[in-house]
């Protein structure tokens, strides 16, 4: 039977819902406010939470954080009041499996929970699926609670078990370095060595040489005989950083070396059979490459066997309160901060940013915040200005110093105006100019405005 948790601090709201989900066979509890709820969280499991949003102590957001982060297995739906579409928004994107606006129909309300029933199934079903590999979970250090993320670490278990070429896609930062690097661990080459080329970083003339190596007096320069990173991969994997950026000419011969399992050194007439495993990553669009020229199909077919796509952060946000406390954890224990805790904008203030550098320019900007927080509250100022200081390109100023930047001057106006007729709250702030958090925090510090 389907367990199902009512959370409303008003009481006829709360017994009707209850009684009408017990009416359908529901086992049902209630609780009045977050704070409560939350208790009950951790001593019982529940299938399904069903919470109001304004409440206190601990509003529906609160429990929602908690829900995701603690029983990520557990379905939320939010009831909202008139006129909080905001939040609504807010908390699907925290993950809230569904939400309805109050005042609504027994039918409406019966329809989402029987909606959360049967995704509970289907999960029940996979998760037993996948049971066998569940003991690996702990070897793997891509965190994330998402489908996507999950969808990731499952393949991860799948590939490493073979020794077929590999292909990950996604934005820089998103973790495929990291995907990589667990990809050979959780392998029979664990270990051997890994062995990682960034293709873009290396001179076109010299890139042959480095993977494959040259024999003495090969060309000008060679005074030694060299082995390149192929052989010292040997029973190993190599990870080909950027594939993208490597030269046409050289892709012909990463062909070869794949189909022939066999390398030669420049200079050579000899090949020397190998055994590595090829791991390719690319942050470019390969099938527009091969479109405009730039990249061989042949190879492409041939690194792709399989394929992990990372999405970016900012399309699996659910899981940036997790990964921010993740790392606020870790990066405490490196400043000896016990204790370090976000406010509550912080997180409102991360949920809201689309991370253009992703996981890792979260984990930079927490880094950084942490590091100028006072006492052990990191709050979103401190995060938007580590930001700033680290990844923004804020535009520079106007080059001539005695001329003011008109245009600059009447937005900081225009902000300054709208701060003091808003008392500050920066939510009207920003629906009054019609910019987002972000945006309103980066012109803040760049005008000085505080
Ligand atoms: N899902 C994740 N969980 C934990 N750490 C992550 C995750 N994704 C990325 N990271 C961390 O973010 C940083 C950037 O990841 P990286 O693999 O170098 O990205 P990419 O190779 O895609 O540019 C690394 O420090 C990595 O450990
Ligand atoms: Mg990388």
């Amino acid at each position: 039977m389907m367990k199902i948790l009512v959370l409303d601090d008003q009481i006829g709201m709360r017994k009707s819902l209850s009684i009408l989900l017990r009416k359908e066979g529901f086992y049902t509890e209630e609780a009045e406010n977050g704070e409560q709820a939350i208790a009950y969280l951790e001593k019982d499991s529940y299938d399904l939470v069903i919470t109001d949003m304004k409440m206190s102590p601990g509003t529906g957001l609160d429990v929602l954080y908690y829900v995701k982060e603690r029983h990520p297995q557990t379905d939320v739906i939010i009831m909202t009041g008139y006129g909080t579409v905001d939040s609504a928004v807010l908390a699907m994107k925290i993950g809230a499996f569904d939400y309805i606006s109050k005042p609504f129909k027994n039918e409406e309300i019966l329809h989402r929970v029987r909606k959360s029933m049967n995704h509970l199934e289907t999960v029940r079903d996979l998760s037993s699926l996948y049971k066998s590999a569940a003991s690996e979970d702990s070897k793997i250090p891509l965190l994330g609670n998402s489908a996507d993320i999950k969808g990731i670490v499952s393949m991860i278990q799948k590939i490493s078990r073979t020794d077929i070429p590999v292909l990950i896609t996604g934005e820089t930062g998103t973790g495929k370095s990291l995907i990589a690097k667990t990809i050979h661990i959780l392998s029979s080459r664990a270990d051997k060595p890994f062995i990682s080329i960034n293709c873009a970083s290396i001179p076109d003339n010299l890139l042959e040489s480095e993977l494959f190596g040259h024999e003495k007096g090969a060309f000008t320069g060679a005074l030694l005989e060299r082995k390149g990173l192929f052989e010292a991969a040997e029973g190993g994997s190599i990870l080909l950083d950027e594939i993208g950026s490597m030269p046409f000419s050289m892709q012909a011969k990463l062909l070869d070396v794949l189909q022939e399992r066999a390398i030669r050194r420049i200079g050579s007439n000899k090949s020397k059979a190998i055994n590595v495993r090829v791991i390719a990553t690319t942050n470019t669009d390969l099938v527009n490459a091969i479109n405009s020229g730039l990249f061989r199909s042949d190879l492409y077919y041939r690194i792709k066997v399989s394929h992990i796509h990372v999405p970016p952060l900012r399309d699996h946000a659910e899981d940036i309160p997790f990964l921010a406390r993740h790392f606020l954890e870790s990066v405490g224990k490196e400043l000896s901060k016990t204790d370090l805790q976000f406010s509550p904008d912080a997180l409102d203030f991360l949920l809201h940013y689309n991370f253009p550098g992703n996981v890792r320019e979260l984990a930079n900007a927490i880094s950084g915040a942490a590091a100028v927080s006072s006492g052990n509250c990191v709050s979103a100022q401190d995060l938007a200005l580590a930001l700033t200081s680290t990844l923004f390109e804020v535009p520079s100023e106007s080059g001539n110093g005695a001329q003011p930047n008109s245009l600059e001057e009447w937005e900081k106006e225009l902000i300054v105006e709208s701060i003091k007729k808003n008392d500050a709250n920066l939510t009207k702030v920003c629906s009054e100019l019609k910019i987002g958090r972000t945006t309103l925090w980066r012109k803040m510090k760049k005008y000085n405005i505080r």
